[in-house]
């Protein structure tokens, strides 16, 4: 069932803070990956955030002013193009069920747009997103801009409506934090089944090809972005792909993986032994990333700073880092002389919603933001030990890393991730089960 109400509240909203001017927004253009074949179709997030509507080939206006009116533009109804490609709504179905003012067939854009745009002290679009669309943006101001001996004006002034929409996305409401927690659990589920199916001699794929089951078998529509599926050595390569490799029985496998859910994305990393158990070496590291991402975890509060977490997870890291003679000094030293990021080099989280790495600002006026209630985030500490002169030989190839997916509420945060086991007995037990 289609929340109409709610989106009609989003787009009321975008109007507020446009105060008087035209919002044009396109959904995502279909892409071909080769010939005849099609990347699987994603709407953009932007334009679903306002609508809801899934289909290509659609673009949204908004008028702010005195009163808004939201104008959508879509296929049109087509019943011989739907034995092929299935159902399309058209635009007097959309209109409805989308619970919007107007709506017309795509065809008519150029036809629509140079009247919509007369007028307006301003166009706010995501100019720089795509340039084929900036090249009719520009084609329908040039045409208002033709007609200004009769009298009409075109827009002085091109803003970025991402800018206004970058800070409603980041605080979620009610519904998206519902629909996220349903994505973290599918996909908490998902690292669950991969850690039962792992055992030498598998292939990574093999284990990428469980956590992709789960995800459809739940109906998710997608992974958020590629698994990494990373054993041993692979896990320290950081946007490992390939999954193409044979688990050993030493080995620790890295997996980073989380479905996209009715458009809102989970992302989880769990790191666990390919044989069941955590040898030495490998639970020392384990134990102190861990260790670094509860510390970051307890950061995680409504005012506090966006990088206290990061922060948090460094000093952590760093402590041990020197304690198992992988850095040399103090606290301190090894962190301002930035030595540390030989194995600990991203931050410790990012924004997380409609996209897997989410809008919104991390710094206002130059200083870290400080956390809300609503927002979503991850914390993801990590350490990759590559083979090197002066680190200690028992620590080569040990990737670990360990994912969250945060809440911030009125008090602390809530892991909307939980479900998929981090505890060393835990993963081991579940391992032997
Ligand atoms: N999976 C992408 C990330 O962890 O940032
Ligand atoms: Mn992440
Ligand atoms: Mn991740």
């Amino acid at each position: 069932m289609i929340d109409a109400t709610r989106y009609r509240r989003r787009r009321e909203r975008l109007a507020g803070l446009m105060g008087r001017g035209l919002a044009v927004l396109s959904t995502a253009p279909e892409r071909i990956r080769n010939r005849d074949a099609h990347y699987p179709f994603r709407f953009d997030s932007y334009f679903h955030y306002l609508c809801g509507f899934t289909e290509p080939e659609a673009v949204l206006v908004i008028v702010a002013g005195e009163t808004t009116r939201s104008i959508l533009f879509c296929r049109d109804k087509d019943l011989e193009r739907e034995i092929w490609d299935g159902f399309r709504f058209g635009p007097d179905a959309a209109k409805a069920a989308f619970g919007l003012d107007e709506a017309y067939r795509i065809a008519e854009l150029d036809q629509h747009l140079p009247q919509l745009l007369a007028d307006q002290p301003t166009l706010f679009c995501d100019v720089g997103e795509n340039g084929e669309w900036d090249g009719r943006l520009i084609q329908w101001l040039n045409a208002v801009r033709a007609q200004v001996r009769t009298g009409i004006s075109a827009p002085g002034e091109i803003r970025d409506v991402r800018k206004l929409l970058d800070e409603m996305r980041l605080i979620k409401d009610e519904a998206e934090l519902d629909t996220m927690r349903r994505a973290a659990i599918i996909s908490a589920r998902a690292h669950r089944r991969a850690m039962q199916a792992t055992r030498p001699g598998r292939y990574e794929y093999e284990i990428e090809a469980e956590l992709l089951h789960e995800f459809r078998a739940a109906g998710a529509q997608a992974p958020a972005y590629t698994p990494i599926v990373a054993g041993g050595a692979n896990a320290c390569v950081l946007h490992y792909v390939a999954n193409d490799a044979r688990l050993s029985e030493s080995d620790l496998l890295l997996i980073d993986a989380g479905c996209e859910l009715d458009g809102y994305a989970s992302d989880i990393t769990r790191t666990f032994p390919v044989q069941g158990r955590f040898l030495g070496p490998q639970r020392e590291i384990y134990e102190l990333v861990l260790a670094a991402q509860a510390a970051a975890i307890a950061q995680v509060q409504p005012g506090k700073l966006w990088q206290d977490p990061h922060d948090a997870a460094v000093r952590v890291l760093v402590q041990g880092f020197i304690d198992l003679g992988l850095c040399h000094g103090s606290v301190e030293s090894v962190i301002e002389s930035g030595d540390y990021r030989r194995f600990y080099m991203h931050r410790t989280g990012h924004w997380l919603g409609m996209d897997v790495h989410d809008c919104g600002d991390y710094k206002r006026d130059g200083q870290w933001r400080a956390l809300e209630p609503g927002m979503v985030l991850t914390v993801e500490p990590g350490c990759y030990i590559r083979p090197g002169d002066g680190v200690p030989e028992r620590f080569w190839n040990i990737g670990v890393r360990i994912e969250d997916d945060a809440v911030v509420t009125l008090k602390g945060c809530e892991i909307i991730t939980a479900q998929a086991p981090k505890a060393i007995a835990d993963i081991e037990a579940l391992m032997r089960a």
